[in-house]
């Protein structure tokens, strides 16, 4: 037993661990002293008060199995016995929030080894016999462990290392078990601390956010996804708060323990399950529940939502979304309760935790008076998330993080099918096309992008599985997910779902036995295809990027080739199928659907023509399919006719499509620039929002290019006077702003309308924002529609100055509604006013003035403003080493932040700055957004040329276009 614990009154094989209050001074200490070895890579370190045995001293680098980030194969879990005991309150003398646990893991030997390497990271272990970190116990009777030789924990693998005097021996079953203490910081990753102010008080929330890799932050375990085990977990926390994970509780009873009285609560077993799927949480929310065919369905939060009903949307919703996936999948929901909870520091938007999933308040919590439609979709959507991973994720899980973008790709398009179920008037499925499949093609239409399909030797280090968590993962996959439903039919794509699911359940897979099942369900259905199903999707799966394929009218040639947003840029990764995809091709003559067609190789006469040509041709219907179209000038020029004269009689998908196609073909300079701003023409009377919404952020680019030169004066003349009959035609059907519009998509283009007739300077706009957002700054009664709310605030504060602004940030600090906390912090990004927003950059890394986890979202919103970019610019790199040690926690962060600081950058001297920010962080590196620096260089590369090449023609255009 370690100097200073002692174990408690002990249930069972898991004791307490107790600290007593002079000596938490020592612990909290030793965990600091434990990180800076951490972080300074050092192999050993020392537990509280002594020395460890002595580790070998090898040389460096070296190969031992302890510098190897994976595991070996010769330990298999089987289960863990965990008591962690949070503390909610600071301990003054080290100004620490801590944690103790105590873990024993039983592991079967797989093969003769006298090495355990655990995972362990920024854990302190008390001593136990002989002076060692864990003490090592056979289960097999008559059997003696080995005793330990060495231990220590190895800083850079994150493991704990035990060399022992003999050999474990093969199929026989060992216990091992530790104590230790952990620090519960505000880092957003393992066992964490988040804060939130209640009734004039800070109270404390004891959470975890584990994937990838941080449960061995809060235990030491075998944390990879394939090493599932059982988890018996029990967590210490005071009376009066909650204790939630991931199974039902089994026993919450009164103990006393080194004289505090507390409770002891003691959960099921889970089921066999992955170390990045646990979750442990103590606080002292409230909850709403209730019960869908024998399992409870509970949602926590803060109390004071609980009360205003912020919980009742997600609660309702949650019920049929499990039921549709129950029959999606055909499968039961494994677990007996679903717990879901809105955390007000949490760094993803939503975690799926088995049983337990965690949320940003944002993403769970709705309120009427304070929600736009658009957050409500989120939390729908998000819901449908992480419940589709229930089972896609969490009973059948990835073998190796390589595959990630199966799992986050599937859950990913069907968060859209179970978000339809809940609510079904919405046309929710259409919008993948412009969230995931438009998002990703502008990434994956970069030389520097990637394929979907990593190779498992490739993705080691945690940086590299963080930095897998891309748009490429999501949304890619989700697209060409999407596309195999479609072409598979969606009964042969869930057939073979379900054989995969039950063949595999409680286990791993790779993404080639998906493949496998379906094919069997292909055969099964008698679906016709070109090829297998793991031939045609090895296409998309593989290599990177995707086709553009051309279609000649003329001819019936329809060609591929693959896209590239700059034709100069330079193609290094070799790709096995020569950058040519099995394509799927739906399309339509003249408003008449034809009969599908694939096309397998460069170029083939798959199109029927019949001159004379006044029809019109139109390809990937719905964009299924995850490629751009191109066609011959005259039928582009048809097409674009049609959207002037009748444009009802192309479906709104596609409407949205040709604008995004031929924005992009333009950029890559496949067609003129011109023939783009031809389909923005129509826009004048277009009323649906997938077309202006895909017209506006194609135009967003040119806002981006252009709003510091002379083309920006022509160019708001001419969108200010497509954009007026939209205003009009809202003014009109929402009864001169009084009403909210009915339909959903109505509700999103209501706001497009009023952002964009302001950005426009449309004067009657600029009043109406003002107006309302002054009204609310002298009444204190704020009538601003939540669906209005981003917008409106955001043009006012952009058109007043610091009264405004300090308005608006006196109520972003008071407001105990994080959607609306949200939009505030937004707008704030709006103000004109260079010192205005280089203070507000400064506040980004108070975490007491802007959470941590909204840190970077905040400067990436200053950086999109014209005024801000260069200040965010200049705040990132100057920063770049306390931003990158500080905030490291964060997965997407990272990615995000550097492409949107750069996001403008098209001048020379900007690519210059780039690349010397690039070189002179070599060293302190840029984790998880590695990849987005090289982006980034090739984005302004681009931009840089295209500018050049279209700065005259675009001024042309807009000044003749009136
Ligand atoms: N598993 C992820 C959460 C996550 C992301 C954990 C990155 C660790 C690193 C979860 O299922 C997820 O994908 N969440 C999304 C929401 C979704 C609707 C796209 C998120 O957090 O944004
Ligand atoms: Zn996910």
């Amino acid at each position: 037993m370690g100097k200073g614990f002692y174990i408690g009154k002990a249930v069972g094989i898991v004791g307490i661990i107790l600290c007593a209050g002079a000596l938490a001074t020592i612990i909290a200490l030793s965990v600091v002293y434990s990180q800076e070895k951490t972080k300074s890579n050092n192999q050993v370190s020392p537990t509280a008060g002594g020395t460890t045995a002595n580790p070998p001293v090898t040389p460096s680098p070296s190969n031992e199995p302890w510098d190897k980030y994976r595991l070996p194969k010769t330990l298999v879990p089987d289960h863990y016995n965990v008591t962690l005991w949070p503390r909610l309150t600071l301990n003054t003398t080290t100004g620490l929030y801590i944690f103790t646990g105590e873990s024993s893991v039983e592991f079967k030997c797989a093969e003769e080894t006298d090495l355990i390497l655990i995972h362990s990271n920024k854990l302190n272990y008390t001593k136990l016999e002989n002076d060692h970190l864990a003490r090592l116990t056979s289960v097999n009777s008559g059997d003696k462990a080995p005793s330990i030789k060495y231990s220590w924990l190895q800083g850079v693998t994150q493991y704990l290392v035990l060399q022992l005097n003999g050999k474990l021996v093969k199929d026989h079953r060992y216990h091992l078990d530790t104590e230790f203490t952990g620090e519960l910081a505000d880092d957003l990753g393992g066992f964490y601390r988040s804060e939130y102010q209640e009734d004039g008080i800070t109270k404390v929330v004891a959470t975890t956010q584990m994937q990838p890799t941080d449960a061995r932050k809060a235990f030491p375990c075998f944390d990879e996804p394939a090493m599932k085990a059982i988890f018996y977990i029990t967590l210490i926390h005071n009376h009066g708060t909650v204790a939630l994970s991931n199974g039902e509780v089994k026993e919450s009873s009164n103990v006393t323990i080194e004289g505090h009285n507390v409770q002891k609560t003691t959960f099921e077993p889970t089921e066999k399950m992955s170390t990045y799927l646990l979750a442990f949480i103590v606080s002292d929310f409230a909850f709403i529940n209730n019960t869908i065919d024998g399992v409870l369905i509970r949602i926590f939060a803060k109390k004071s939502a609980i009360a205003a009903g912020q919980g009742e949307y997600a609660l309702n919703k949650t019920g049929p979304i499990l039921k549709f996936f129950e029959r999606y999948y055909n499968s039961r929901y494994p677990l007996p309760k679903s717990d879901q909870i809105a955390l007000p520091d949490f760094n993803a938007g939503a975690m799926e935790n088995w049983g337990l999933i965690t949320y940003r308040e944002t993403a769970l919590l709705y309120d009427e008076k304070f929600s736009s439609n658009s957050n409500k979709q989120r939390i729908a959507t998000i819901i449908a998330h992480e419940l589709a991973h229930m089972w896609f994720g969490n009973l059948v899980t990835v073998k190796w993080w390589n595959d990630l973008w199966l799992n986050e790709g599937f859950a990913s398009y069907v968060e859209y099918l179970g978000a339809h179920e809940a609510e079904p008037d919405w046309n929710v499925k259409d919008l993948i096309v412009l969230s995931d499949v438009h998002r990703v093609f502008a990434v994956d239409a970069l030389a520097s992008s990637h394929p979907l399909s990593s190779r498992e030797e490739d993705i080691q280090k945690p940086a590299q599985i963080s930095e897998l968590f891309d748009a490429i993962s999501y949304s890619k996959g989700a697209s060409v997910l999407r596309m195999l439903s479609d072409f598979l039919t969606e009964e042969a794509f869930t057939e073979g779902l379900q054989t995969y699911l039950k063949r595999f359940a409680f286990g791993n897979a790779v993404y080639t036995d998906l493949w496998d099942h379906l094919q069997m369900a292909v055969i099964a259905h008698g679906i016709n295809l070109p090829d297998t199903v793991k031939n045609i999707m090895n296409t998309w799966v593989l290599q990177m990027g995707f086709p553009v394929v051309t279609i000649n009218t003329t001819t019936g040639v329809v060609s591929q080739e693959h896209f590239l947003l700059d034709p100069d840029s330079e193609v290094t990764a070799v790709s096995p199928f020569n950058y040519e995809w099995i394509v799927p091709i739906k399309w339509m003559k003249t408003g008449f659907i034809q009969e599908p067609q694939w096309l397998r190789s460069k170029s083939a006469t798959i199109i029927e023509m019949k001159a004379p040509l006044t029809d019109w041709v139109l390809a990937n219907l719905d964009v299924v399919g995850y490629y751009r179209v191109n066609y011959d000038q005259g039928n582009w020029n048809r097409l674009v006719d049609h959207l002037k004269n009748n444009h009802k009689l192309i479906p709104v998908i596609n409407r949205a499509q040709l604008v995004d196609d031929a924005f992009n073909l333009a950029r890559a300079k496949i067609i003129p620039t011109e023939l783009a701003l031809d389909t923005t023409k129509y826009l004048n009377q277009e009323r649906d929002y997938m077309p202006w919404e895909s017209a506006l952020s194609n135009l967003d680019f040119f806002y981006l290019m252009f709003d510091r030169s002379e083309v920006y004066g022509p160019m708001q003349n001419y969108l200010r006077n497509q954009v007026t009959p939209l205003f009009d035609y809202y003014k009109n059907m929402t009864d001169d702003w009084s009403k909210v519009p009915d339909g959903h998509m109505d509700q999103y283009n209501q706001v497009n309308a009023i952002s964009m007739a302001c950005r426009t300077d449309l004067e009657e706009c600029l009043l109406l924002s003002k107006t309302w957002f002054n009204q609310w700054r002298t009444t204190s009664e704020n009538k601003i529609h939540p669906n209005l709310r981003s917008t409106v605030y955001c043009n006012a504060i952009a058109a007043g100055g610091a009264q405004e602004w300090e308005f608006a940030w006196t109520e972003f600090q008071n407001t105990t509604i994080a959607i609306e906390a949200d939009k505030l912090r937004f707008s704030l990004a709006c103000t004109k006013q260079p010192w205005l927003l280089n203070r507000y950059l400064e506040y980004t890394l108070i975490p007491g003035m802007i959470r941590k986890q909204d840190a970077t979202s905040t400067i990436v919103y200053i950086a999109n403003n014209v005024v801000g970019q260069s200040l965010a610019w200049d705040f990132v790199r100057a920063r770049w080493s306390y931003i990158f040690t500080e905030y490291g926690g964060g997965s997407f962060s990272f990615s995000n932040l550097i492409n949107g600081v750069t996001q403008r950058f098209s001048t020379e001297f900007e690519l210059q700055q780039l690349e010397k920010f690039k070189a002179e962080n070599s060293e302190i590196g840029f984790g998880s957004g590695t990849l987005a620096v090289d982006q980034s260089i090739e984005r302004t590369i681009s931009n840089i040329k295209w500018l050049t090449e279209n700065k005259e023609n675009v001024l042309n255009w807009f000044n003749t276009a009136l």
